[in-house]
Parts: structure tokens; sequence; C-alpha cells
């Protein structure tokens, strides 16, 4: 649409602020990307048990990440956003935590080091289990099915008794992100991530990777610089504990809802199923439900924002989330693909700019880079992965913005599903270990680059 296509601004504070806010006003609103749950005795019995079942997160630790993502706001700290596409009840495990724990540890470390500012990380995980996707069925030899969307929801297999959409999945999504949460706490109370002992993160089958002697390296020299400093000044607080946030796409608005809660001495209402709520790019509609959702709970949330967002719908949603300009608020994850991002962030920053009010903005550069081979494997190339990250510094910074974290898709599992990266893996390669049941994530190395790249673009650089 041309410019002077373009609608005019509506006024701050449309409409929807005449009608008062509760956890569940959104089902008024239209709702995208929601099950067809048959019997509503069943729904309604599920929905009854979660309520009475303690949150996942506490109110003060939502606020605490509020102030947090302030300060990256002001560029005083880094956001590290990573973890699996679609976190599944099978992989609810001991290596699967572990090991996603370990990749994101050493590409904080990376940042810390390069960038000399703290890191703030969150996990897409304890609770990433509800997927958007393109249509409600899926067709296979004339068969045709309720699509998989998410383990919150029903199963992957070809069945009609796996793809119903079955409540009682929301009880276990809640156990498992339970489980997976206390694991997190529990490995990092006990010290996982105490920087005097790194070699806690090691992967075992990363040993001849073409990066690891790079963050060894790095990694002797934290080390040595931490063991002059004790010398001198006696133990140092605050190299023992790391700590990690959690996060995941607010899809599913009969679970949000359901654990969205009043706390003594706060006002408002926390949704506690999770610290940081996004609404992914196919909710963000203005009249729609998950707007609607979010606008009410106290959380910090994010918004996807893809290259078809328009200027004013942008400008709009930032009036609704963030009415206030209450810092930490907003994030904004900018998602456009390698080929479309310098034709649109600058536009979107220009429109934030206007506004006046403060956002924090963070680049997904996996999001717009989903291909399908002939094969119908889904894949991204590093190449634009890379590409699309480095031109989102650049942008950024022509602008007079600033990017402040990074949205990112990765496992720690010895996974081929991205192409490139310095294995250089090829189309023959994704056949080796490709697991993730709905997008291509990244694996250590490819991660560990993207962390050195960071640092890089960020005008810092190893030692
Ligand atoms: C996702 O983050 O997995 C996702 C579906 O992203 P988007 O909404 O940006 O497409
Ligand atoms: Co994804």
């Amino acid at each position: 649409m041309a410019a002077s296509e373009m609608p005019t601004r509506a006024p701050l504070r449309p409409v929807r602020e005449a009608q008062p806010w509760r956890a569940g006003s959104w089902q008024a609103f239209p709702a995208a990307q929601m099950p067809h749950y048959e019997d509503p005795a069943e729904l309604r019995a599920a929905l009854d048990q979660l309520e009475r079942l303690p949150p996942l997160v506490t109110s003060w630790e939502v606020l605490a990440l509020k102030e947090l993502l302030a300060d990256a706001q002001q560029g005083k700290r880094f956001l590290l956003q990573g973890g699996d596409c679609a976190e599944t009840f099978a992989d609810c495990t001991n290596e699967v935590i572990a090991n996603r724990l370990k990749v994101l540890l050493q590409m904080s470390l990376v940042l810390v080091h390069g960038l000399r500012k703290p890191v703030l990380r969150v996990g897409r995980f304890a609770g990433q289990y509800a997927k958007p996707r393109s249509a409600d069925t899926e067709t296979i030899d004339g068969v045709t099915l309720p699509v998989y969307r998410g383990d919150l929801v029903n199963g992957p297999e070809f069945t009609p008794a796996a793809r119903r959409p079955d409540p009682k999945r929301m009880l276990e999504g809640h156990a498992r992100s339970g489980m997976t949460m206390n694991f997190v706490r529990a490995l990092i109370d006990g010290g996982f991530a105490d920087l005097h002992h790194p070699e806690y993160w090691n992967l075992a089958w990363v040993e001849r990777s073409p990066l690891a002697a790079e963050y060894r390296h790095m990694v002797a020299g934290i080390s040595s610089a931490m063991h002059f400093m004790e010398t001198l000044a006696g133990p140092i607080g605050g190299f023992q504990r790391a700590d990690f946030y959690t996060s995941h796409e607010a899809l599913l608005l009969p679970y949000e809802q359901s654990m969205t809660r009043q706390v003594p001495r706060q006002w408002g209402w926390f949704d506690l199923s999770t610290h940081f709520p996004w609404i992914g790019m196919r909710t963000a509609a203005l009249d729609g439900a998950h707007v609607e959702f979010c606008r009410g709970i106290r959380n910090p949330v994010a918004i996807k924002v893809g290259p078809a967002m328009h200027d004013d719908q942008l400008q709009r949603l930032i009036d609704i989330l963030s009415p206030d300009d209450e810092p930490g608020r907003l994030t904004l994850v900018h998602r456009m693909g390698a080929g479309g991002i310098a034709q649109h962030l600058p536009r979107l920053i220009d429109a934030v700019k206007a506004t006046g009010r403060r956002v924090l903005w963070v680049c997904d550069p996996m999001h717009g880079n989903t291909e399908k081979l002939g094969n119908g494997v889904k894949t991204r190339r590093f190449a634009n992965i890379r590409s699309e990250l480095e031109q989102a510094f650049d942008i950024h910074a022509a602008a007079g913005s600033r990017l402040g974290g990074v949205h990112l898709e990765l496992t720690g599992e010895d996974v081929t599903e991205c192409m490139g990266g310095a294995r250089n893996l090829s189309e023959a390669d994704l056949g080796r270990a490709y697991k993730s049941s709905v997008d291509p994530r990244l694996n250590y190395e490819q991660s560990l680059e993207l962390a050195m790249l960071i640092v890089r673009k960020s005008g810092g650089g190893a030692d």
C-alpha cells in the first residue's frame, strides 16, 4: 500500500478501553488459532482443575523481569531468548533440559564477555507447547483430520484419536512445565551455572567442534581473570548463579486464563503460566482475542512483528498493550527474513519513534527464513539467519535505534536441521539428525557462532 493510501492513525486508546478487562474478556473477541473442543463439559472440568492448581511462576519474579527488560530497553542489558520451536511432552527429560541450558549458558558467557554488559536469559521453555498453524486441518490420502497444534492441544500422530483436541493435555502441559521449571531452578540453585565451573556446560558430542577451541580460549581467559580478582578480593558474589526466566507464546487462551491470578499485596492480574508471554505473528490482530487477553495482564509482553505488519497497526498495538508506557512492558520481536528486513524494519522503527513510546527491539532471525526443500523438509539457511541478524544491527544503528536482544530457536541436541554454519551442513546432512516436529532449530555450533557474531556486530570482540 502506498503511503498516501495508509489509513490515518486512530486516536490513542481505542474503543476497547471502554470495555472493562477481565481474565475471560477475550472470549468476546475473535480468537484465531484456537482448537475446537468437542465436549464443553470435559473442557470445563479440566479448566476447573487448572484453576485450583498452583501457578508456575510468581508475581514478584514477573515484576523483577519487567525491571530487567526496562534495563534492556535502555541498553544496559542484552536479551538472549531461546529454546525449542515447540517443546514436546516426550522431550521433558533430564538430557534435553540440561543440554538446552548448557547451550544458553555458553552463549550468554560469550555475550557477557564480548558485550561487556549483563545478559538477560529467557528460555523458550517450561510451557512452549502450543503452536499456530497455517491450516486447521491436514489431509493425507483422502483422510482429513485436525492439524497438530502442539502437545498442549493434541498429538502429532495422524490418527483421529491423537488429533482430537483433548483438554486433559492442558493438565499434562502444566505438570511438565512445572517439572521443567523445577529442574532448571534446582540445577541453577545447585551450582550448575557457577562460572567457576564452565566445564559443567560442555556437551559430550562437541569435542571436535571447529568453534570449541575459540570458546575454550575465551573461557580460560575468564577463569584466570576471576581467579586473579578473587585472589585479591576474596570470593566474589554473582559468579555462582545465573537467573533464567521463561517465556512461551500465549496462544491457547483457555489455558492462559486458568493461570491468570490476582495475588496478595499486588494490584491487577498476572498470567502466572510464564514470566514473559508473547503474541505470535498470526494472532496479533488489533481486534483479536490474544491482544485483548494480553492487554490486561501485568506481565511484560512481546509481539512478533512480521513483514505484513502495517505501521498504523503497530502503533495501535502499542497503544493497546502499553497505554501507560511502563518501562519494560513491551518488546517487539521482528522477524522479517533476510530478504525483507531492509524494506520493512526502517518504516516500523519510524512508526514506533512517532509514538514516543519505549519498546525493546529484538530480532528473531529464524521465522522469516524458513523454507521448504523439494522433498518437503523445512529448513533454514544459516547464511540467511546470519544476514538478517547483521542487517538488524545495522538498520537499528542507522536509524538511531538499538537492537536489544535476539530470539532464537535452538537446541542442545546434536541435530542437523538448519543448513550451513561452522560445519557447513548441506541438504544431504539434514537427513542425519532431523528431530524437530515443527521448525528447524540451530544446533550447538550454529548457536555459538551466532553469539560470536552478535559480539562482533556490537563492536565488541574476544580479547
Ligand atoms: C514461533 O515463534 O515459533 C512462531 C510461530 O513465530 P511467529 O509467530 O513469529 O511466526
Ligand atoms: Co518456530
